[in-house]
């Protein structure tokens, strides 16, 4: 067995920043009503016709690869977390192959929403740690903002997500006190309509025919979420499996460095704080300025906070998700 680290991160998010009140003008909402529920004060949106999921993922995995400090053909597999693919199929691994002029490399797609990424790592960890690659390249990238219904029937999910990618070359470590130390997965498909999108789709037995039989003025062409549910499932579930992590590696809430939680909702990351017993600083947030990025909020978030030299050497540091599915997972890292 080796083991596997955090080699090198990146992250893209497009420059046209839509704030509260951009929002405020084409739906019934207020930047008071978002930033008291939500804590969003702004996202960004892609321009149309000029970044893809796919697109954004390369930008942030260049930057990844570059830090992790090797070249883009010794990266031996790729893994690509989105909901909002550039096409039904293929995934976006194999464009991310072909846009990055990478050799015949193996590309996997995964599809865990809010969760993504601390699944995708979990996947690129038993790889290295078995040894059967060396460095896997991981993105997590959405465009959400054209597929929202941005009018007031909309509002109470569209206000909550953004634009943007992050990736992460997770690769071999030789010293076996550092790195991904255990990573800890879940579902409960019982829940699975509570947040979806769930047309087009072949899922409703009365769907015989894609383009007869789906009505694109059908709300369900756009996300649905049942909030509240969502929100008192996402504390518990997130509560859990940070504990659920400690504990297999005989650690404490007060040996946690820096939480960087999937950004949901900056409550949801607050009730974990307290729960958890962390200071401000412990618990990165940046939610604020991107909305819910699903797939690639951790990845920026914890880029960010990498560069911010908020991430240090030695550092515990506990990444947690929660989403659709519903999934949820956690990833313990000695860095
Ligand atoms: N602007 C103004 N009013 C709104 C908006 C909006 N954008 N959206 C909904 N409302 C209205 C509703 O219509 C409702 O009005 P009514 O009382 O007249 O019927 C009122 O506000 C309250 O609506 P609720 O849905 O009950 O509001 P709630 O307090 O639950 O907040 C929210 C909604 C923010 C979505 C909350 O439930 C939540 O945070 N849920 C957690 C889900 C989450 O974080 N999801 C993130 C994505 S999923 C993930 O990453 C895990």
């Amino acid at each position: 067995m080796y083991n596997s680290k955090i080699a090198g991160l990146g992250y893209y998010v497009p420059e046209n920043v839509v704030t509260n009140h951009d929002l405020s003008k084409v739906m019934d909402t207020s930047d008071e009503w978002i930033q008291e529920r939500t804590g969003i004060k702004e996202r960004r949106h892609v321009i149309k016709g000029t970044d893809t999921t796919t697109s954004m993922g390369v930008k942030a995995a260049k930057i990844a690869i570059e830090r992790a400090g090797i070249d883009k053909n010794d990266i031996d597999f790729i893994i690509f977390a989105t909901l909002s693919p550039d096409y039904y199929f293929p995934g976006p691994g194999v464009l991310v192959q072909r846009d990055l002029e990478i050799d015949t490399v193996g590309a996997l797609d995964v599809r865990n929403q809010c969760s993504g990424f601390v699944y995708a790592i979990s996947v690129a960890d038993q790889y290295v740690k078995s040894g059967m690659y060396q460095n896997v390249l991981v993105v997590g990238s959405e465009l959400h903002s054209h597929g929202l219904d941005m009018t007031t029937r909309g509002r109470g999910v569209s206000v909550i997500f953004g634009d943007g990618a992050g990736a992460a070359v997770i690769s071999r470590e030789e010293d076996s006190t550092k790195g991904i130390l255990s990573t800890h997965l879940h579902s409960e498909g019982q829940h699975a309509e509570e947040l979806s999108l769930i047309a087009p789709g072949m899922g409703k037995r009365w769907v015989l025919d894609i383009l007869k039989d789906n009505d694109p003025e059908d709300e369900s062409y756009f996300p649905y979420m049942n909030g509240q549910f969502v929100f008192k499932n996402a504390v518990v579930r997130f509560s859990e499996v940070i504990m659920e992590g400690l504990q297999k590696n005989k650690l404490a809430p007060t040996d946690i460095d820096i939480l960087i939680p999937h950004q949901a909702n900056l409550r949801i990351s607050q009730f974990v704080q307290k729960k958890f017993g962390l200071s401000d600083d412990q618990v990165y947030n940046n939610i604020m300025s991107y909305g819910n990025t699903t797939a690639a909020s951790i990845p920026i978030a914890l880029t960010e906070a990498w560069e911010e030299g908020k991430v240090k050497e030695g550092d515990l540091v506990v990444l947690a998700a929660f989403g659709s599915g519903f999934t949820w997972g956690s990833a313990i890292i000695r860095w």
